[in-house]
């Protein structure tokens, strides 16, 4: 059988690259995208890196022209929220116009497939409890990065639309696992403070009693395999891929520190209570009937192989 061959943008960053090494292991041929070089602990040496920046329409043109792929797997993004308040401009810039850019190659190379991240931020930020739908209206909620995910998935809606271009979304909150260092994310937070021994205080963004959907990274790359792989003659489809089990920040900080030093530290959370939404998450059943999807990874031991990861790369 003749080797596929696909793109993965954000090849660099936390779920493109174990996307990447993923699709490696089951036989494609994977070409890793991306505006910064591969962080040493998320090399695959059998993905081949090109260093680009989306928004370089022409650059990405070629890029598709050279390589063919089968598939485009759109992950490169700006997904930070802190960061789309302090950088709104960068934000779109580089979660509509990269994905603009990718789409119209996508267009016009003939590409047979486009998979996107999207986010549970496009549900929006009201007070309340909730489960989210497909079919709920996305919101605009209180920063930059849920529109611009809004608008990015209404030009890949609008592209498969106007042009026939195949396209899936995948709709994810609070992915967490191993090689996750960024320090905004609350998994990566909690696993330095209590590896380091430091104090446990988590600031002053919430009073720890918001339940949150939290999904493991091999769950979300499998959501996204499934969304590639759909045969049902749709040209579209969305996906939430959710637990449906959310759990508190504090619990989830308290279990971090009890499977990192075995004892568990009272986490420090300073601010009040939050007038956001308390509790959310994704219904996936969309996600299980379609794709036959299903989050397989409980919470202690996706937290165990995260913390494991960190006691290995950052504290041996
Ligand atoms: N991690 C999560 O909790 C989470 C949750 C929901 C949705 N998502 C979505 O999943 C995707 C992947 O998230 P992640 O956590 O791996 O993010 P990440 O920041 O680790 O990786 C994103 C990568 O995109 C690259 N990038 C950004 N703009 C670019 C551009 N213009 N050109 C080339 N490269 C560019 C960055 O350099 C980075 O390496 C994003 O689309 C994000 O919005 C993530």
């Amino acid at each position: 059988m003749a080797t596929r061959t696909c793109l993965v943008t954000g090849s660099a960053g936390f779920v493109g690259s174990v996307l990447a090494r993923t699709l490696v292991s089951r036989g494609w041929r994977v070409v890793g995208v991306d505006r910064e070089p591969v962080p040493s602990w998320r090399e695959c040496p059998d993905v081949s890196q090109v260093q680009l920046d989306l928004c370089d329409l022409e650059a990405v043109l070629a890029l598709v022209g050279e390589t063919g792929p089968e598939v485009i797997f759109h992950l490169a993004a700006q997904p930070f929220v802190p960061v789309s308040v302090a950088e709104p401009y960068a934000t779109v810039r580089d979660n509509v116009l990269a994905t603009t850019s990718v789409l119209e190659a996508a267009r016009l190379h003939g590409v047979a497939r486009v998979v996107h991240a999207s986010s549970g931020a496009i549900y929006g930020s009201e007070p309340g409890e909730h489960t989210y739908f497909e079919s709920d209206e996305p919101k605009v909620g209180a920063n930059l990065y849920g529109p611009s995910k809004i608008a990015a998935e209404n030009i890949v809606l609008a592209y498969s639309r106007t042009f026939g271009l195949d396209v899936r979304i995948g709709r994810f909150m609070n992915t967490y696992g191993p090689g996750d260092t960024s320090p905004s994310r609350i998994v990566p937070t909690a696993v330095c403070q209590a590896l380091g021994g430091d104090c446990y205080d988590f600031g002053d963004r919430d009073d720890g009693s918001t339940a949150l959907d939290f999904v493991y990274v091999d769950d979300v790359v499998a959501g996204y395999l499934a969304a590639a792989e759909v045969d049902d003659g749709a040209l579209q489809g969305v996906y939430n891929f959710g637990t449906c089990d959310p759990v508190s920040v504090r619990d989830l900080v308290r279990a971090v520190s009890r499977l990192a030093d075995g004892t568990e530290r009272e986490p420090v959370f300073r601010g009040p209570v939050a007038d956001n939404p308390r509790r959310k998450c994704l219904d996936a059943g969309r996600a299980r009937k379609e794709l036959d999807w299903e989050p397989r990874t409980d919470l202690m031991t996706g937290l165990r192989a995260t913390v494991d990861w960190y006691r290995e790369h950052l504290h041996a």
